[in-house]
């Protein structure tokens, strides 16, 4: 009796096993492309194949859910269709149908790298340091990045170089250029970033003010003070003569300082001991 159970047990496990196998095994999807390269627009498709479709399907892009294409019809079939290939659309696309397990399926929306400058203007002070960023959102990113000094000559710009140095990662690139020079580091600057399919560059303009510059708003304070004070102070030198003139010439003159009324009174006194 034991024994019996044991082995029917057994049994039905065994059973159970290759029920999940034979079913995971077959369920199946065919992507329609396979993947998208350099193309303006695309439409994706996703076929079911060897499980029956159950509850639905949605799209995904680099693993966040796109909820327009939620579908709860129950089809072996579903689609997505990209309008515009550019860096806001590129990227990994995956259709799921909603069977239990899911299954799922990837296909590729590729592009040339789209790459922008982080500011397409940057202020540094001479002798600072001045940081030139760039990033990318395409996809695939880019698996290379090089930076220019723009000029009269395109000059490639080499790690570790001069005052350069440049730290990239997959989506950003930054050149820093340390103890600024007015003359040598001002000017444009150009940043690529490269893949498999291409190029793409974008420009930074780098200013870089002398250091007296930057005292400019406080010197104008200087300034405008010593030109107030000037003012005044040859006022009263001009002013003072003037008053003893007015006296010697005439003595009218309505005088109110005591040092005057003194004058005054010396040459009455003087007058008077002629
Ligand atoms: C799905 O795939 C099957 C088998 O490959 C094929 O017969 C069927 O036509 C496809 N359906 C669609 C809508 O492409
Ligand atoms: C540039 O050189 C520095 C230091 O030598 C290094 O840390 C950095 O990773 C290099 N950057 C690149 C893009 O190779
Ligand atoms: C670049 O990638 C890192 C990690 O992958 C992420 O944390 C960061 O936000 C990304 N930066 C940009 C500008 O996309």
């Amino acid at each position: 009796m034991e024994v019996n159970m044991r082995l029917m047990w057994g049994f039905i496990a065994l059973l159970f096993c290759f029920h999940q196998a034979a079913a995971s095994a077959v369920a199946k999807i065919q992507a329609d492309p396979s993947s998208v390269i350099n193309q303006t627009s695309a439409l994706l498709s996703c076929n079911l194949t060897g499980v029956p479709p159950v509850k639905g399907s949605y799209w995904s892009r680099n693993g966040k859910l796109l909820e327009k294409s939620k579908s709860d019809a129950i089809s072996d079939y579903t689609s997505y269709h990209i309008p515009k290939i550019d860096s806001h659309s590129a990227g990994l696309y995956t259709c799921v149908f909603m069977t239990n397990p899911e299954v799922e399926e990837n296909i590729e929306v590729k592009m040339a790298p789209h790459v922008s400058a982080y500011k397409h203007s940057e202020n540094s002070n001479e002798n600072d340091k001045a940081s030139l960023v760039c990033v990318s959102h395409s996809y695939p990113l880019p698996t290379d990045w090089k930076w220019y000094k723009l000029g009269d000559v395109k000059t490639a710009i080499v790690n570790g170089t001069k005052n350069y140095m440049i730290r990239s990662t997959d989506n950003s690139s930054t050149l820093y250029i340390e103890n600024l020079d007015i003359n040598a580091d001002m000017g444009d600057y150009e940043c690529a970033g490269e893949n498999e399919l291409g190029r793409h560059a974008d420009k930074i303009h780098l200013r870089v003010r002398s250091r007296l510059a930057a005292l400019w708003p406080f010197l104008g304070i200087v300034a405008e003070v010593i030109i107030l004070v000037t003012i005044i102070f040859i006022y009263e030198k001009r002013r003072k003569p003037d008053e003893v003139n007015d006296d010697d010439d005439s003595g009218s003159a309505p005088l109110k300082s005591n040092a005057a009324t003194n004058h005054k009174d010396k040459n009455v006194r003087q007058r008077n001991s002629n």
